[in-house]
């Protein structure tokens, strides 16, 4: 079949992929190819087991897989034949050198931009889908323009605004497409054939453009805004368990102002993923870098409030089951950052299993999606760990149960089963609030949630 364009996407991730899946499902007339580094990966891409767990991702994938959606390792070839590349590829926190801690690791990205330049016989389109620090843009096209021919390589930023457990929906249904050109003939014209691609679906009024540095600039923004918001109500949670007041009842009652909205006002044990902290202190580190800061410092401080939610909720559970845990089996329920995701980057139980470890507890965790990547976070710690998918057998002969993911799944377990097989006293710690505290309480649990005053039966 003669494709209208062919476009590739360098990075077969949590983005790449499900991304990819859905432009080439909206575009049957564009060839669409997503290559990585990681052989593994592209295997999987090509198996009946997919790399990421992301509710209907696999039905649209075997769908269109090998019609026009393809993965492939050969990078080279395909950027040859590329009309359009997407970048897709991890940019992590620096570990190392200027800017450890806070900066962007621009080193896959780069490296991605001279693999591009090198095996570029024609002008093409570089979509930044990667989020990158603001004027990351202008870096890139220096190193992707300084060949002496005719070719032209011209940057458009494309940032991804999908929320892992949500990502296919997300796509399919984006509040908004963000496209990010560079005010000149070329530039303009390049952002023109990125909103042709998903004018295939998303209607026009929802694709907005903007110059390129704007759109670079509000991905971090809206992380910082959405992790800025978790952390406010986490904050207020914990005045909420020292004055009796609910954090339920007051998130509901703000959230019914236009203003503020309803959305991102539930306390929990802290927020995580791979994106959050990462993009915050990205934005710290910038406003560092341009000698703002009050900026800088303001940011920090969603981050910081975060840790120290997460080091409250060990602290809680340490100093409410009698000051000390050693010994103790904990059954922690869940273990990704979030539920309808196997993504454990950055969840805050990697935090809180360290924190219990530390304490001396036997851990035993369940989830029904992510055992293996908690596995790979906590392999220097094997001998202490127990990883069981059943809730049941989990909450065996455990003290105390804590809910770190919000699946649906442990909403609906059987509690008075799990009750009487759990030592007694018997604790739940609901770092979600997605149980039901008083009818565990009425069961015979030591209740304690996030944000509301505890239930204990002593
Ligand atoms: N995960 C999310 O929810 C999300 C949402 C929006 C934006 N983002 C951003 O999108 C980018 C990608 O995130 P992700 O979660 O998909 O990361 P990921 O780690 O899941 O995927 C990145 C992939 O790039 C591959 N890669 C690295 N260097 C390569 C190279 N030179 N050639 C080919 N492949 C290479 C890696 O092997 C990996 O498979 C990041 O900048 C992230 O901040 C992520």
């Amino acid at each position: 079949m003669n494709f209208k364009k062919n476009i590739l996407c360098i990075g077969a991730g949590y983005v790449g992929g499900p991304t990819m899946a859905m432009i080439a499902s909206k575009c049957p007339l564009y060839k669409v190819t997503v290559v990585d580094i990681n052989k593994d990966k592209i295997r999987e891409w090509n198996s009946d087991n997919l790399p990421i767990y992301e509710p209907g991702l696999d039905e649209l994938v075997k769908k269109i897989r090998d019609k026009n959606l393809f993965f492939s390792t050969e990078t080279d070839k395909h950027i040859r034949e590329a009309d359009i590349i997407f970048v897709s590829v991890n940019t992590p926190t620096k570990t190392f050198g200027q800017g450890a801690g806070k900066a962007a690791d621009l080193q896959y990205w780069e490296k991605t931009a001279r693999q591009i330049l090198a095996n570029s016989t024609g002008s093409k389109i570089i979509v930044e889908k990667s989020t990158l620090p603001v004027r990351a843009a202008e870096a890139m096209d220096r190193i992707l323009n300084t060949k002496n021919d005719n070719i032209h390589l011209e940057v458009v930023s494309n940032p991804e605004f999908l929320s892992e457990g949500t990502a296919i929906a997300d796509l399919e249904n984006p509040d908004r497409v963000l496209i990010g050109a560079k005010q000149t003939p070329e530039g303009i014209s390049a952002g023109k054939e990125i909103v042709e691609i998903y004018s295939h679906w998303v209607p026009r009024e929802r694709i907005v453009e903007s110059n390129v540095w704007s759109s670079e600039l509000s991905k971090l923004t809206a992380n910082a805004f959405l992790a800025q918001r978790i952390s406010s109500i986490n904050s207020i949670s914990a005045l909420c368990e020292k004055t009796e007041a609910d954090i339920d009842e007051v998130g509901h009652a703000i959230g019914m102002d236009s203003r503020i909205g309803p959305k991102f006002l539930k306390a929990s044990v802290g927020f995580g993923g791979s994106c959050f902290k990462k993009d915050i202190l990205n934005l710290v580190y910038i406003s560092q870098s341009y000698g703002l800061t009050e900026v800088a410092e303001y940011w920090e401080s969603v981050v910081n409030l975060n840790e120290w939610q997460e080091r409250r909720f060990i602290q809680n559970m340490v100093s409410n089951m009698f000051n000390t845990i050693a010994g103790k089996k904990i059954a922690l329920f869940g273990f990704a950052f979030k539920s309808n995701t196997g993504d454990t980057r950055d969840s805050p139980a990697i935090y809180i299993a360290r924190g219990l470890a530390e304490e001396k507890a036997q851990i035993t965790i369940s989830d029904p999606e992510a055992l293996a990547n908690a596995k790979k976070d906590l392999s220097d710690m094997e001998e202490n760990i127990i990883y069981e998918r059943d809730p049941y057998k989990a909450a065996e002969g455990a003290h105390a149960i804590a809910v770190l993911t919000e699946w649906d799944l442990y909403r609906n377990l059987d509690y008075k089963r799990i009750m009487r097989s759990m030592v007694q006293p018997a604790f739940i710690f609901d770092g979600r609030n997605i149980l039901d505290h008083k009818k565990l309480f009425d069961l015979g649990f030591n209740v304690f949630a996030v944000g509301k005053a505890p239930m204990k039966q002593f």
